[in-house]
């Protein structure tokens, strides 16, 4: 927050401290700025306040070099223009990868394949091993051969619109020649070479010591000059501009490595998928490399470890795919990452800092984190200020204290970690840290119960931060999605009481007069955002649970949920019951596949909580759920059924078999109950099969399954 007596004083008398304050808040007002003239067209301060907000920034930095934010105006690449771009929702979801960093977890990724698709030991497996590249991976969709859109990642389901700024990529063919499928989705890396970047970040730094100048003889110049940090976000930041002319100028570059949908398989492996790709017309990466066994696989790494330094562009690491398309589409994806594909990455890169204080943060189910504030320093290409301490006992166990030399790891895009403290460089008197027991925001008891490891602030939902936060989660993107009800105006709708529920945001209409008398609060800015919360009066039920920011509850499990009860008003009635301990409801939540017993529990002390039902149907109110779509085709015999397999299958691995029938709209729980629909019985059965016999549910053997599920 600004302080305005701070606002008022010489760069020159500043103290540290106060600078660091001080340009902490200007970043924050100076980001509000932007994001009111290029994203809302409203700006709210003229030209020249701007100016001087940017001209102190950079006036208090040259002062103190060593406060540089990650987060400086100074270094963001344009205004990033995300609301400027429609929306496009990918044919199949694009995936992330898992990360392994070492030759046993290869191997453990290995043994994982072998297991799912129950290979005999002689079966061979194959692989193309790819540099990864630290770009932004795009969607590129071709219709009849032709190139029609193309969208960024964004949350993986929908991205951003950026066709017209691909279509000024030289890498992008246009037209593929015959022939291609009616309809394919080409995925593959945006990026740019390191000379590229270090040359555009030159001039940029040329252009704004100029325009320093200038200004200085008191001339008249334009906006800020924005510094691109690392290839990356130089890449992002170009590919993300409203005006593609821009883009244009940009030298981006792309290598094609991934299929989307595709209206037919136009290849078996993904080896002589790249060929395609090549034929195509796409750059595909020339060190990508067919590796038989696992000898090869591992020498691919050690080769890309070395190489790493004289290649044009940076990598991370590498990706290991697996050869056989089949065998890729057997074993599906587990949440967000395939099973059939791994990122290695390269060592992290490491740095010393001298710790310049611990803040205590309070999140959102009221744990105490501890945070270390460190003097910046560069690790791995990005300026590191922060770290997480994990908890208390994590101090205590690396004895870290203020004003320690500390040992920094990033780890990929990992946030950074303190590995450990340099023991003769501690100053005399350090203390070691008193972990408080009292919340820092709201002072309730901060208890830690035995056996835990996080403290937690007592307060609930009386305490401020916990609110706040909650709100922060429940607006996110990947969450309720409200676009322009960032952190800082969540804040000052606490801050004035207007919000202090997630529901009271659906009623925010109400309270419009007063806040058109706020400052910085123009009629453009609030009318986008009353459009925005009414468009999200109805969300996918999944996002809905997800967004509540119950303990456990994150993405994937909301998922579970969402497909297991299919509708609100299913689901909190089942989560009501199932705050009984021993009831049946209780026992099915922690038999649903990836659910299980300590998550049930966490559900089950929500829904027992009076003030959480009530904030709960307050909210369902304003917000309709929608109802979870049953995955599959709804012609198939187990689309929207109750699944329990139990014994060991011949043919295929337990995995697999689940992983089908989800994939077939099923839901698959471990236990039998009056509500399984069936129960797959293979050799060595015991007392699922039994248990069915006594509930009258229909029992299948592996080969009716097979025939059923399409299996052949
Ligand atoms: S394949 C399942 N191949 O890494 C397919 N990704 O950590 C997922 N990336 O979002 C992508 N080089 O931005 C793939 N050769 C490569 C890659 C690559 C870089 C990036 C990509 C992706 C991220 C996943």
């Amino acid at each position: 927050m600004t302080d305005p007596a701070l606002r008022t004083r010489k760069v020159e008398v500043l103290t540290e401290e106060e600078a660091g304050r001080e340009l902490a808040a200007l970043a924050a007002e100076i980001a509000h700025h932007d994001e009111a003239y290029h994203r809302q067209d409203a700006p709210e301060i003229s030209d020249a306040e701007y100016d001087a907000l940017v001209r102190r920034n950079r006036a208090i930095e040259a002062r103190f070099p060593a406060l540089l934010r990650e987060d400086s105006p100074t270094r963001r690449v344009g205004a990033a223009a995300a609301e400027g771009f429609a929306k496009l929702r990918h044919g199949v979801p694009m995936l992330s990868l898992d990360n392994g960093f070492g030759d046993d977890d290869f191997r453990e990724f290995l043994a994982s394949i072998r297991r799912f698709l129950k290979l005999a030991p002689e079966e061979a497996l194959a692989f193309v091993g790819e540099p990864k590249i630290d770009g932004l991976s795009v969607n590129l969709t071709y219709e009849d051969g032709r190139f029609v859109r193309g969208a960024t990642r964004g949350d993986g389901a929908v991205g951003e619109d950026v066709t017209r700024n691909l279509l000024t990529l030289q890498d992008l063919p246009k037209h593929l020649p015959a022939p291609f499928p009616a309809r394919i989705e080409i995925r593959g890396e945006v990026f740019c070479d390191k000379a590229d970047f270090l040359a555009f970040r030159a001039q940029q730094q040329a252009a704004a010591a100029e325009r320093e100048e200038r200004r200085a003889r008191g001339e008249k110049v334009g906006p800020a000059i924005t510094i691109p940090v690392n290839p990356r976000n130089f890449a992002a930041g170009s590919l993300r501009q409203l005006d593609p002319g821009i883009t244009a100028r940009r030298p981006l570059k792309l290598f094609a490595y991934a299929m989307g949908e595709a209206s037919e398989q136009p290849a078996e492996t993904h080896w002589t998928w790249l060929e395609r790709l090549r034929g195509w017309g796409f750059a595909v990466n020339p060190l990508s490399a067919l590796l038989e066994g696992e000898e090869a696989a591992l020498a691919f790494q050690r080769r890309m470890a070395e190489t790493r330094a004289d290649l044009a562009y940076d990598i991370d690491g590498v990706v290991y795919k697996l050869d056989r398309l089949d065998w890729q589409r057997r074993l599906g994806f587990v949440g967000r990452a395939p099973r059939w594909a791994i990122a290695w990455k390269f060592p992290a890169e490491q740095a010393t800092t001298t710790l310049l204080d611990i803040e205590i943060q309070v999140g959102r189910t009221g744990a105490l984190t501890p945070r270390a504030v460190m003097r910046p320093v560069g690790v791995g290409g990005v300026m590191v200020t922060h770290a997480s301490l994990h908890n208390e006992d994590e101090i205590a166990r690396k004895d870290v204290r203020i004003g320690d030399t500390v040992i920094l790891q990033r780890a990929g895009d990992v946030i950074p970690q303190i590995l450990g403290i340099v023991p003769e460089r501690r100053p005399e008197g350090a203390q070691p840290f008193a972990f408080p027991d009292r919340c820092p925001v709201c002072g309730s008891h901060a208890v830690r119960p035995e056996g835990e490891v996080v403290r937690r602030c007592t307060g609930g939902l009386t305490c401020a931060a916990q609110t706040v936060e909650r709100l922060i989660h429940f607006t996110r993107r990947n969450a309720m999605d409200i676009e322009g009800l960032g952190v800082e105006n969540i804040q000052a709708l606490f801050d004035a009481g207007l919000v202090r529920g997630p529901a009271d945001i659906f009623r925010l209409a109400r309270h419009e007069a007063e806040m058109r008398g706020w400052e910085g609060w123009g009629a453009k800015k609030i009318a986008n955002l009353l459009a925005a919360i009414e468009a999200r009066r109805q969300v996918p039920l999944e996002r809905f649970i997800f967004a509540l920011g119950i303990r456990r509850i994150g993405e994937a499990n909301a998922k579970l949920l969402a497909r297991h009860y299919h509708s609100f008003a299913e689901w909190r009635q089942r989560m009501v019951a199932a705050t009984t301990i021993g009831s049946e409801a209780r026992e099915e939540l922690g038999s649903i596949q990836g659910i299980g017993p300590a998550i049930a529990t966490e559900l089950a002390e929500f829904f027992a909580e009076p003030h959480n039902r009530a904030a709960l149907d307050d909210l369902a109110r304003e917000v309709t759920p929608q109802d979870a779509e049953i995955a599959a085709a709804a012609d198939s015999p187990f689309a929207g059924r109750t699944l329990v397999f139990t014994g060991t299958l011949g043919t295929m691995s337990r995995d697999e078999a689940e992983a089908q029938a989800e994939r077939l709209g099923a839901k698959v729980t471990k236990s039998v109950s009056r509500k399984t629909d069936f129960v797959v019985v293979g050799a060595d059965a015991g007392s699922k099969a039994a248990k069915a016999a006594e509930l009258g549910v229909r029992v299948l053997t592996e080969a009716e399954w097979r025939e059923m599920a399409g299996l052949g």
